[in-house]
């Protein structure tokens, strides 16, 4: 029996999804590796401590499920965006992984957006440049350490690092390689004209392929330490949107995903290449060849109703412990009777700032509207609304491009509360579905080796034969009524606040 393995080489761990030809997952395991912060705002990973982690997950997953290493057809590959890895002439990491999270570009990323011109960036590569993206880490490294700078051979994004100890080869994807401002979106190749305005020599610039297509083979080094067999095949592969959006299906006009996890996520597929002239969604090209997609990035999504549990919910925890059941389960219970719209309680989900459609980091978290009447169970309902409020803010983005949404398909920690589910359908006033398997972005990137192995002729093929829903939630039209009343005033809110979230900002 043929079986994928796809690996994700997220922000927390590298895991392992061993899935066969129908999209079974047969097994899946994560090993996690330390983060390290050496100043405010710094984020920084060691890239061999991504190796041996997957090492451990690959050897973890083929110990558990009893699989064949020869029954191993495909690997695919998939891992958190935007992060700088350097290499030297010897092959060698020349200085720890600046990741997609690390704060220290703003001067970087203000001077390329200057030099570019914000129309010509977004002509260029469909995308502002942001603190998080490639480009301004290159620049960062450029003027402050200009001695790795010096000795940089090629520079690469966090899974192709794992890709070249499995493969020896230094490639990348036209979906990661879309978050590095420096990348063409439109023509699906590097963009020479950024590349040399921005002083970046051409040969650090690493090969790059379609998602599907194949990376290379595993060496006799890399069989050694995984247990794969030598000459295994390893697709390109995608970042971890990209992947997460084959996983869910997401690969024809007209459906959208949600992921709710800490972030929230919508992705949607696009079959011509379209960006927002204000460069508020990001237009990458996706994991699908010869097609894009767009997507919005909330950033405290689930995030926030963490936040409640674990500074205002002590109750709920006490009690789920006694009686063994998830906190977050007993706050959406009691949300359950509050009527929609939180009885005039909106919530403002800006805890840690908002990248889409604000990007403002200044900007904070808000209830409005507080009364007497108002207690802690509004409080979560409000929660959950102001955040399907800010995902209906990236779905209006969307929509306003020509993209047709008919379907929309939710993942993640927050796709487990029924009740979350219905109010984003509520929310959106679209029929939402739960999907079989929610493993995330490892999913596609195993349903992308099947494809580059030839199992399936195409990533459409692939998913019609391994993606499936699971439940079907219909929206109110009466809920929606009421929820757009009150989306309109939410949206009143942050252009009523933004200077004052200044002001604020200067005082703490
Ligand atoms: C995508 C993004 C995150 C990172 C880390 O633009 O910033 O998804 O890839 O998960």
């Amino acid at each position: 029996m043929p079986y994928f393995l796809g690996i994700d080489v997220g922000t927390t761990g590298s895991k392992a999804v061993l899935v066969d030809e129908q999209g079974r997952v047969v097994s899946s395991h994560t090993t996690e590796y330390p983060l390290y912060t050496p100043k405010v705002g710094w984020t920084e990973q060691l890239p061999d401590e991504w190796w041996t982690a997957t090492v451990s997950s690959i050897k973890a997953v083929l110990e558990k499920s009893r699989v064949k290493p020869d029954e191993i057809q495909g690997v695919g590959l998939t891992g958190q965006m935007h992060g700088l890895v350097m290499l030297d002439r010897e092959r060698k990491v020349i200085r720890p992984a600046i990741l997609w999270n690390d704060q220290r570009t703003g001067e970087e990323t203000q001077f390329i957006n200057e030099k570019i011109g914000l129309e010509r960036i977004l002509t260029l590569t469909g995308n502002v440049a942001h603190t998080g993206f490639t480009a301004p880490k290159l620049l960062w490294v450029k003027k402050h350490e200009p001695h790795n700078f010096g000795k940089m051979w090629k520079f690469m994004l966090p899974k192709d690092y794992v890709g070249f100890k499995l493969t020896g080869e230094v490639k990348t994807d036209v979906n990661d390689a879309s978050g590095t401002s420096l990348f063409n979106v439109e023509q699906r190749s590097w963009s020479s004209e950024i590349v040399e305005e921005l002083g970046i020599p051409h040969e650090a610039l690493p090969d790059v392929l379609e998602s599907p297509e194949v990376r290379g083979e595993v060496t006799s080094e890399a069989s050694t330490e995984t247990g794969l067999p030598k000459g295994t095949i390893v697709v390109a592969g995608a970042g971890d949107q990209g992947a997460a959006g084959v996983g869910a299906g997401v690969v024809e006009e007209g459906v959208v995903s949600v992921n709710i996890g800490t972030s929230g996520v919508v992705f949607t597929h696009s079959s011509v290449y379209r960006y927002d002239p204000k460069g508020r969604l990001h237009a990458f090209c996706h994991a699908v060849p010869g097609s894009w997609h767009l997507m919005g990035v909330m950033l405290s999504a689930g995030g926030s109703l963490r936040w409640f549990r674990d500074r205002l919910g002590q109750l709920e925890k006490g009690l789920a412990d006694l009686l063994g059941v998830d906190p977050y389960e007993l706050l959406c219970k009691e949300a359950e009777h509050v009527p929609p719209g939180s009885e005039g309680l909106i919530f403002l989900p800006y805890l840690t700032g908002e990248r889409t459609p604000h990007a403002d980091p200044y900007s904070r978290g808000v209830f409005f509207g507080l009364s007497l009447k108002h207690g802690r169970q509004h409080m979560v309902r409000a929660i959950l609304e102001g955040v399907c409020y800010g995902l209906r803010d990236s779905l209006e983005l969307i929509l306003a491009l020509g993209v047709k949404p008919k379907e929309v398909r939710v993942l993640g920690g927050g796709a487990r509360s029924q009740l979350w589910r219905q109010i984003l359908s509520d929310v959106y006033g679209i029929d939402v579905y739960t999907m079989e398997v929610d493993e995330g972005s490892s999913f596609g990137a195993a349903i992308l080796a099947s494809v580059g192995v030839g199992a399936y002729s195409s990533v459409e093929r692939a998913v019609e034969a391994m993606v499936r829903k699971r439940e079907h939630v219909k929206y109110s039209v009466e809920n929606n009524a009421v929820y757009t009343r009150y989306y309109r005033l939410y949206k009143d809110l942050y252009p009523a606040l933004k200077e004052k979230f200044r002001e604020l900002a200067q005082i703490v």
